[in-house]
């Protein structure tokens, strides 16, 4: 199990990657587009907005995002590394995005500083706190102002990663706190699982309606050096999209 401060240094080092493949990246940047599901939730009310990207990571979708319409987009990351890779590439390709190193969910930003919050592909579950991050969101978006998350979904730590067959690893527990991560880029890192139902409840808990729940059976992310997960396969959910709205 590792401590808060093991991760984030875990999480700076494998930010590394965003330097070392930056020539990638950046021309990824030039052409990065959204999911189609993203583009479908997100086009009629993203025009001229205000972005906020908490765990931008290597933000990549922050070039997709600016495409769509968004007028800014400020990254958080607690990785100094990921940021100043994001701001680099930014910079090189004249983008209106800015970075911030900042940890999450206490960020020091002024109240009601987005029109919409986008987050997620591997950032709730290094959230031990789910009810403070909601109530973060909420607090950094402006009245009428959304919350979108794609995220993978709460079931996808109990599949195994076989070829043959699709299984349910026998040391995960659905309703379980956490699990200890056991793939790069984070192995060894405890992560924080929530089930779907608390997920949602504790984002409309903190104030906002729910637009759209949706969950899908692509995986966000998959290795590089790994053959295809059987789990992949289109039987089961991999991912969950959630948009909501903040109350006034
Ligand atoms: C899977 S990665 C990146 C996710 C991002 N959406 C992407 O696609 O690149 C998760 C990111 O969360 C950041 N992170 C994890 N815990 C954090 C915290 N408590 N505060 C701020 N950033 C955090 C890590 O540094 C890492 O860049």
């Amino acid at each position: 199990m590792s401590t808060y401060d093991e991760t984030r240094r875990a999480w700076d080092e494998a930010s590394s990657k965003h330097v070392r493949e930056y020539a990638e990246h950046l021309e990824q940047a030039r052409i990065a587009r959204l999911l189609p599901i993203e583009e479908e939730l997100l086009a009629p009310l993203i025009e001229g907005a205000q972005v906020l990207h908490p765990q931008s990571g290597h933000g990549l979708d922050d070039h997709a995002l600016v495409r769509l319409g968004a007028r800014s987009v400020l990254g958080l990351d607690y990785s100094p590394t990921a940021v100043s890779a994001a701001q680099r590439r930014a910079d090189d390709l004249d983008a209106p995005c800015r970075y911030l190193i900042t940890e999450l969910p206490v960020t020091g930003l002024d109240d009601a500083v987005a029109d919409l919050v986008y987050t997620g592909k591997g950032a709730l579950s290094w959230m031990a706190d789910l009810d403070a991050w909601a109530q973060e969101m909420h607090r950094l978006l402006r009245s009428g102002g959304h919350l979108f998350v794609y995220e993978g979904h709460p079931l996808v730590p109990l599949w195994a990663w076989d070829a043959d067959e699709a299984r349910v690893r026998p040391d995960r527990s659905y309703f379980a706190d956490t699990h200890v991560n056991d793939t790069f880029p984070a192995r060894g890192a405890t992560e924080h699982q929530r089930t779907l139902a608390e997920m949602v409840m504790t984002v409309v808990g903190a104030g906002f309606d729910l637009l759209h729940l949706a969950e899908h059976p692509d995986p966000f992310w998959r290795p590089d050096d790994a053959p295809p997960a059987a789990a992949w396969d289109g039987r089961l959910p991999n991912a969950v999209s959630l948009l909501a709205r903040r109350t006034p």
